[in-house]
């Protein structure tokens, strides 16, 4: 009887410990953690290479890393709209823009020849944010297969290698500091919205590779220093989600200006916006029926937002 009351007892300090765990390093992380991104700007002329980045997060993320002194890869699929987002960050200050085109929804690019042109550059920071899919409001036997491969060519396989073709120079570039590969991921990989099971489904694959790339860079043989983090991200106003400017549903600046302040934060996947954190957490702790209908309910909006926007 005394060892089962023991025993109790020491879940119960376990779960205590580990909840305060949890609570400080909350708070640490969103309310007093000072920014490390500096920590990348080391080496000859250090670069991020940002995915997506003419336009939403991908574009505000490039101007505030170029804000910290970053020299800047940008890679987008309209090379005017590319050009015009490279003169901007130009604008700001003597950083080198580079930049390459690529339909990341398209299979079968040669991500050797893609990088080529950079492959002498120290890169210290990849940023893999292009990511999306079609918006059907449809089951998938209403949607083409052909958009099914296309949003896991655009959210998975272009990150997935874009970053094997830079590894061999990103783990030359850990040789002198701290090296980070983030994969921008989504609340839907946790809440499985109905009509987004594809998209929902790309981006909870992004979370397990990036854990375990992170783990096969550090074990069997010299660990080479490159790390991974994947990101959760909820509902950001952008071109490509239409949505009403809300606390939960910051403007692309607010959003990556969060996200830029905690690269290096130490975790491995994490919502770098709070209010999107404690909406996760929020989710995360309803009973599923009333977590599933609340996120049915928010992509009857989502869709209704969406064919209004085209
Ligand atoms: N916004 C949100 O609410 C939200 C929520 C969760 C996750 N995310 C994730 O965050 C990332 C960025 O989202 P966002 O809302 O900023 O996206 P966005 O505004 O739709 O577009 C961002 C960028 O991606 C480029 N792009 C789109 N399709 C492309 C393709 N097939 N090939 C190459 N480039 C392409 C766009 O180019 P153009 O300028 O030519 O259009 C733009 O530069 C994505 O991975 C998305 O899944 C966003």
């Amino acid at each position: 009887m005394v060892v089962f009351s023991d025993a109790i007892t020491l879940v119960g300090l376990l779960s205590l410990a580990s909840l305060s765990y949890r609570f400080f390093s909350t708070v640490w992380l969103y309310l007093l953690r000072p920014s490390t991104v500096h920590h990348y700007l080391h080496g000859p002329s250090p670069y991020a290479l940002v995915t997506g980045a003419s336009d939403g997060i991908g574009k505000a993320t490039a101007l505030e890393l170029s804000r910290k002194g970053f020299n800047l890869i940008l890679h987008g699929r309209n090379e005017e709209k590319v050009k015009k987002v490279a003169s901007e960050i130009r604008a700001q200050g003597s950083r080198d823009v580079r930049y390459f085109i690529a339909d990341a929804a398209q299979g079968g690019h040669n991500f050797a020849n893609l990088v080529q042109p950079y492959k002498d550059l120290n890169i210290t920071l990849l940023i893999n944010n292009v990511g999306g899919t079609h918006m059907h409001g449809e089951r998938i036997d209403g949607v083409p297969e052909s958009h099914l491969q296309d949003t896991v060519n655009w959210s998975d396989m272009f990150g997935l290698f874009l970053t094997r073709a830079l590894l061999p120079q990103l783990r030359q570039s850990a040789t002198h500091g701290p090296v980070m590969v983030q994969f921008v991921g989504s609340i839907t990989a946790d809440i499985f919205p109905p009509r987004l099971a594809v998209y929902a489904a790309s981006k909870a694959f992004l979370r397990t590779l990036s854990r375990s790339l992170e783990n096969d860079e550090k074990v069997w043989g010299t660990p080479t220093g490159v790390k991974f983090a994947y990101l959760t991200v909820g509902e950001v106003q952008t071109n490509g989600q239409p949505c009403e400017e809300t606390i939960m549903s910051p403007s692309a600046d607010t959003f990556a200006k969060a996200l830029v302040a905690k690269v290096g934060c130490g975790q491995k996947a994490y919502a770098p916006y709070m209010p999107h954190a404690l909406g996760q957490w929020v989710l995360s702790i309803l009973p599923e029926g009333i977590a599933d209908s609340f996120v049915a309910d928010s992509m009857t909006r989502a869709l209704a937002l969406h064919k209004k926007s085209i």
